[in-house]
C-alpha cells in the first residue's frame, strides 16, 4: 500500500477551510469559480488528487479511493486544520464518503455534488477495467471522445467545453487508469447514509446525463437532515456549468453553519 502524500492545491481566501475534491478525470481547475466566489469568508482549498499537476506519484495498480481520502486527510493536517467543510464532485464524492468513514472527527460538514452512494455493479466494474486498459494502451483521447459529450448539459458554453477538454487532455493516462480501477473497487456507501451526523448539502445538476437527479434526491432523503438543491442549466459538472447557483447554495449552507457556530460560542462564553 503506497504512503499517503501531501497533495498540491489551488487556494484563495482565509479563515475556516472549505476543501474541494475533483471528479474523474479532472483536477483542481474545475473549482476555479468556487475559489473566486466563495473565498471572501473562508479559505478555499481545491486539491489535485495524486497523479495530477503538482501532486505526483501514482501507481495504477495500487491506487484506491481510501488512499485518495488518506491523501486529503494528510493535506488537511499539514494545513494545521482539525475540522473542515469537505466537498466532492462525483468521484470526489466517493472520496468524501471514504473520508467520512475514516476521519469523521475531521468533518464540520459535507457537500456532495453530482455524485452517488452506491458501489459499482459487476457490469460497471468490468467497464472500469476496459477503460483502464484502453487509456493505458491508447491514451485518454478515446475516453475524452466518449465522456465529454455526456458530461456537460446540452447547452454548455464553448468556454466550459474548452475548460473541461483541457483537464481531460492534461490528465496522464496512468492517472485516468488509476482512477478507474480505484472507483471499480470502492466501497458501497449506501449503508452509511443514515449514520452521517454532520450537516450535509447535496447539489445536483438538473440535466446530469451520467447520474440521474432522482437518485441524488433519494440519497439526500436518506441522510438525516440533509438539504437538497437542484442546479438548473447544469449537467454532471455543475460547479463549472452554473457556478453562480452552486456558489449561492454553498455560501448559504456554510453561512448558516458559521452563524450557528458563532452563536453557540457566544453562548458558551456567557
Ligand atoms: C466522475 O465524474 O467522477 C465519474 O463520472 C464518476 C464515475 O464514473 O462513477
Amino acid at each position: 500500500m503506497p504512503e499517503p502524500q501531501v497533495l498540491g492545491f489551488d487556494e484563495a481566501g482565509s479563515g475556516r477551510h472549505l476543501v474541494l475534491i475533483p471528479g474523474f478525470p479532472l483536477d483542481a481547475r474545475m473549482w476555479e469559480h468556487q475559489l473566486e466566489g466563495l473565498s471572501e469568508d473562508r479559505r478555499v482549498i481545491a486539491v489535485d488528487l495524486r497523479g495530477r499537476r503538482r501532486s505526483k506519484d501514482i501507481d495504477p495498480t495500487s491506487a484506491t479511493i481510501d488512499l485518495y481520502a488518506d491523501d486529503v486527510a494528510k493535506t488537511i493536517r499539514r494545513l494545521g486544520q482539525e475540522k473542515v467543510d469537505l466537498a466532492g464532485l462525483s468521484m470526489g464524492g466517493y472520496v468524501v464518503f471514504s473520508f467520512f468513514r475514516k476521519y469523521p472527527e475531521m468533518l464540520r460538514s459535507l457537500i456532495l455534488i453530482d455524485t452517488k452512494a452506491a458501489g459499482d455493479s459487476p457490469e460497471a466494474q468490468e467497464q472500469r477495467e476496459k477503460v483502464a486498459a484502453e487509456v493505458l494502451e491508447k491514451g485518454t483521447r478515446p475516453l475524452t471522445e466518449t465522456l465529454l459529450p455526456k458530461i456537460l448539459a446540452p447547452g454548455a458554453t464553448e468556454e466550459v467545453k474548452d475548460r473541461t477538454f483541457e483537464m481531460f487532455r492534461d490528465t496522464p493516462p496512468e492517472t485516468a487508469a488509476a482512477d478507474s480501477l480505484a472507483m471499480k473497487d470502492r466501497a458501497d456507501s449506501a449503508h452509511d447514509l443514515g449514520s452521517i451526523k454532520v450537516p450535509t448539502l447535496v447539489l445536483h445538476g438538473d440535466a446530469d446525463q451520467i447520474m440521474p437527479i432522482d437518485d441524488a434526491k433519494h440519497m439526500a432523503s436518506l441522510i438525516p437532515g440533509a438539504k437538497f438543491v437542484s442546479i438548473p442549466r447544469a449537467g454532471h459538472l455543475a460547479p463549472l456549468e452554473n457556478p453562480d447557483q452552486v456558489n449561492f447554495a454553498i455560501a448559504k449552507f456554510l453561512g448558516e453553519l458559521d452563524s450557528a457556530q458563532e452563536a453557540a460560542q457566544e453562548g458558551d462564553e456567557r
